[in-house]
């Protein structure tokens, strides 16, 4: 369980932010996996995204600006295309006639699907092509409802477990409206694989023990999924209303990760609690990032950690499918999931 730079997950989709996140003209810089990235969006609505580094002398050109649908870099003015194809260089002279269309800048797979932005990173520059395809991440659409975001000073991978960890929860999560170490019950739930690279707490009534589920009123039904890298999805439905609660682990760097929290919802009547709701989740992301930040002062040592009883099995399988996905790229051959449909009984 080393931190190294190469620790990261590669040849995978990284959940990149919302469609909203990025406007017509604009530029974004964003880190993911330790790469810097331009993020932008051509006049005519196409988003694109580049290594953040002029190939002349190293400017950002997330600093830059988009004239005629092409990136310009804020130091010389050179000019490259939404693929990154250098298309201007100002200083040139005329009588200098260089090919400038051989000299180019990385450009990364970037998918907006919905209201979503994946951006594809690769083990080797030389290998640009999508191994897979992103998430489908269904209910992803209607109103964004809440979105909150922290970094957190954690590798992705204590990131990502602190997502699919039922154990924490009566822990770090005590409060009267969720649950404490006084109302904890036996659980069995069944799991089962997903693709790409995720599992699933397949489609269940949510627990008894949770106050805040009777805000729904029904009969709510919950599917709780985790996709490496590092996204977790809740869908709750109550017959045609859905709250979707998509949660991003995604590393900016080694020892960085930006925890992103968002809910799309077609439920009206959420709005009524939107400040009562929001609260509750800024309050939820303190504890989780509280706790990831305080598990850091001991991780500082490189302690060997445990995996103890099915509560941890989930753990267990984020490292194994890691492990066989990047065994699988390497050698060049399919997956194969490691995950095989089970019940996992635990106490929480
Ligand atoms: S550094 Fe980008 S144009 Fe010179
Ligand atoms: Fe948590």
């Amino acid at each position: 369980m080393s931190n190294t730079r190469d620790d990261f997950v590669y040849d995978v989709w990284y959940f990149a932010g919302l469609s909203g996140d990025i406007a017509k003209g604009d530029l974004k810089r964003i880190d993911i996996a330790g790469q810097p990235i331009t993020l932008g969006r051509r006049r005519d609505g196409t988003a694109f995204a580049l290594r953040d580094i002029c190939p002349h002398r190293a400017a950002p050109l997330s600093s830059g600006r988009i004239v005629d649908d092409m990136v310009e870099c804020p130091y010389h003015g050179w000019r490259f295309d939404s693929q990154g194809t250098c298309k201007s260089i100002p200083a040139l002279h005329p009588s200098d006639n260089m090919e400038i269309e051989k000299i180019g800048v990385r450009s990364y797979h970037l998918r907006e699907d919905g209201q979503l932005l994946w951006i594809y990173i690769p083990r080797d520059k030389a290998q640009m092509t999508p191994a897979i395809d992103p998430p489908q991440i269904e209910m992803a659409k209607g109103k964004v409802f809440i979105d909150e975001h922290l970094i957190m000073e954690t590798h992705i991978d204590h990131a990502a477990l602190g997502l699919i960890d039922p154990a924490h929860g009566p822990y770090v999560h005590r409060q009267w409206w969720w649950r404490s170490d006084h109302t904890m019950k036996n659980k069995e739930k069944r799991f089962e694989p997903r693709n790409p690279l995720g599992f699933a707490m397949a489609a269940h009534s949510p627990s008894s023990n949770s106050a805040a589920y009777k805000l729904l009123g029904g009969k709510p039904v919950t599917e709780i999924t985790f996709y490496l890298p590092g996204l977790r999805t809740e869908d709750i439905r109550v017959g045609n209303k859905f709250l979707l609660s998509l949660t991003s682990m995604t590393p900016v760097g080694p020892e960085k990760t930006l925890f992103r929290q968002i809910f799309f919802t077609n439920m009206t009547s959420m709005r009524l609690i939107k400040p009562i709701f929001r609260t509750g989740v800024r309050r939820f992301l303190k504890q989780d990032s509280g706790i990831l930040n305080l598990q850091k002062k001991g991780l500082n040592y490189q302690p060997k950690a445990m995996f103890v009883g099915d509560a941890d099995a989930q753990a267990r399988w984020y490292y194994a499918v890691k492990k066989e996905w990047a065994a699988a790229r390497s050698q060049n051959r399919a997956f194969v999931h490691p995950v095989k449909e089970t019940i996992l009984k635990y106490r929480t």
